[in-house]
């Protein structure tokens, strides 16, 4: 097997998205569209990925991280001008390298690595991976002559009336002869409508030089969409939706409106998971069997363990155990740990906390900068006092506490272990195990006095 390389092309700044954010930055269920590109190309085996950046350069890279090699096109000049740039790894190097676009999101490893294998054993110079579109407006065209061979590819502002009707369409990937690549890119002209050295030119120089240009047309048109503007992001999303719940329908999951569900890519979910309508589940989520989500959840980063519930909930880079039950309508906030059987009920934000097996916070408190042990029951309207307006500071609940309804725990502060704290309590000093804590003005009745102030 000849070496393989990769470039990716995210320089672009694209304009048609009308965005601040570059254009490849742009989340398909959550996550960038380059980082679906890069996420693909790391599963084949691959000597070299490199990503040409211009564009939010910084921002790309901070976003692929060391996934990739990274070589900047100051202007933008074209998709052949940024290919040139990689010129810098890959230049003089023998082997096949594979051209992807970063703005391609729903292209699959398994095509990528299909064309490969293709462009190999047909020992071609060149292989475009081609699609057949209903609509092929706003891509470039596959021209091919009467032995049906690629001729050449004309973009959409070149095309003549004819090539404009072709519904073959050119995808942006391809896989080159390297050293034919950049011998070629040295040729290529900028004299066309967009005034920009276009990648895809490469094809007519290589078959103008007798060199084998071959081409793999998928079925799968909506693999290869092109996000330019948003309402190709909303069609990316959406078929990216299809797919990723229909897999996971397929693995077992049950999915009651998949249309009204959002799974991330790299979401793993178990068997006899259920999941309502309106959840988003995205980022490096883990949902182990039988779990219920939903409806309306929106669950970023988290772990969760068997047979956990999470209702009309909001849940972000936390881990959450076994048989836990979490709201309606509570808020876990980053760096929870949470054990199993514990119940986090309405209107409860737990931040930066961690609570132990079969501890409840079960109505309307606010849990920050906490460790909570076992069996712990916190009462209706608790607050952890943990901010002083400088500083965080962290309350500890010992195992088998009872936190009486709408006490300010005022942090620094321990409650010990089995200790009882009576209703409407401001605690400000440590209380130690199994005591019982009042800390509250003392209730005075005056008879009659209700009477005579009317
Ligand atoms: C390109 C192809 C077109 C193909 C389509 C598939 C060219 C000239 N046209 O058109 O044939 O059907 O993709 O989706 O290649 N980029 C750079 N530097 C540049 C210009 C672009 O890095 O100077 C990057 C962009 O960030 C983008 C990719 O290259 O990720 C493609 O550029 P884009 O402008 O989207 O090309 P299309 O017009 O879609
Ligand atoms: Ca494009």
């Amino acid at each position: 097997m000849p070496n393989r390389y990769a470039v990716v092309l995210a320089a672009g700044k694209g304009t048609r998205m009308k965005s601040k954010l570059y254009k490849v930055l742009h989340p398909v269920l959550g996550k960038p569209m380059v980082q679906h590109v890069v996420d693909q190309l790391k599963t084949l085996k691959l000597a070299n990925i490199t990503t040409v950046v211009g564009f939010g350069a910084e921002k790309v890279q901070e976003q692929l991280g060391d996934a990739s090699e990274y070589v900047v096109q100051e202007e933008q000049l074209g998709t052949g001008h940024a290919v040139i740039q990689a010129g810098k790894y890959l230049e003089g190097k023998k082997g096949t390298t594979l051209v992807v676009c970063g703005d391609t999101p729903l292209l699959k490893a398994e095509t990528l690595q299909a064309v490969l294998e293709f462009h190999e054993q047909e020992e071609a110079k060149v292989t475009i991976l081609t699609a057949h579109a209903q609509d092929p407006t706003g891509y470039g065209r596959i021209v091919r002559n009467a032995d049906n061979q690629v001729e050449k590819i004309v973009e959409q502002k070149d095309a003549t009336e004819t090539e404009k009707a072709i519904q073959e369409i050119n995808t942006g990937t391809y896989c080159f002869d390297n050293e034919l690549l950049f011998a070629a890119l040295k040729q290529v002209s900028n004299d066309n409508a967009q005034g920009e050295y276009y990648l895809p030119d490469v094809i007519q120089i290589a078959q103008e030089q007798q060199q084998k240009v071959a081409a793999y047309q998928t079925d799968e048109f909506n693999e290869t969409i092109g996000v330019n503007d948003r309402v190709a992001l909303s069609q990316a999303e959406a078929f990216m939706k299809k797919r990723i719940n229909e897999n996971h329908m397929r693995e077992g999951v049950t999915i009651i409106d998949p249309a009204n569900t959002y799974i991330g890519a790299d979401v793993k979910i178990g068997v006899d998971v259920v999941i309502h309508p309106g959840s988003v589940i995205i980022g490096e989520t883990i949902i182990e069997d039988e779990v219920e989500i939903g409806p309306n959840s929106e669950i970023v980063n988290c772990h969760i363990g068997k047979e956990s519930k999470v209702k009309h909930s909001v849940a972000t880079s936390s881990y959450i155990g076994e048989r836990v039950q979490i709201g309606p309508f509570a808020h876990i906030r980053p760096d929870a740990t949470i054990g199993n059987d514990v119940k986090i009920g309405n209107f409860v934000e737990i931040k930066k906390t961690k609570i132990d097996n079969k501890s409840k916070v079960s109505h309307l408190s606010y849990i920050g900068d906490a460790e909570i042990g076992s069996n712990v029951n916190v009462g209706c309207g608790t607050i952890t006092v943990n901010y002083d307006g400088k500083n965080k500071f962290l309350t500890r609940i010992e195992d088998d506490a009872f936190i009486g309804c709408n006490a300010n725990l005022v942090a620094p502060v321990t409650i010990g272990k089995g200790a009882l704290i009576a209703a409407g309590s401001t605690i400000t000093n440590d209380v130690p195990g199994d005591a019982l804590s009042i800390g509250r003005a003392q209730q005075v009745n005056k008879e009659e006095y209700a009477k005579k102030y009317k």
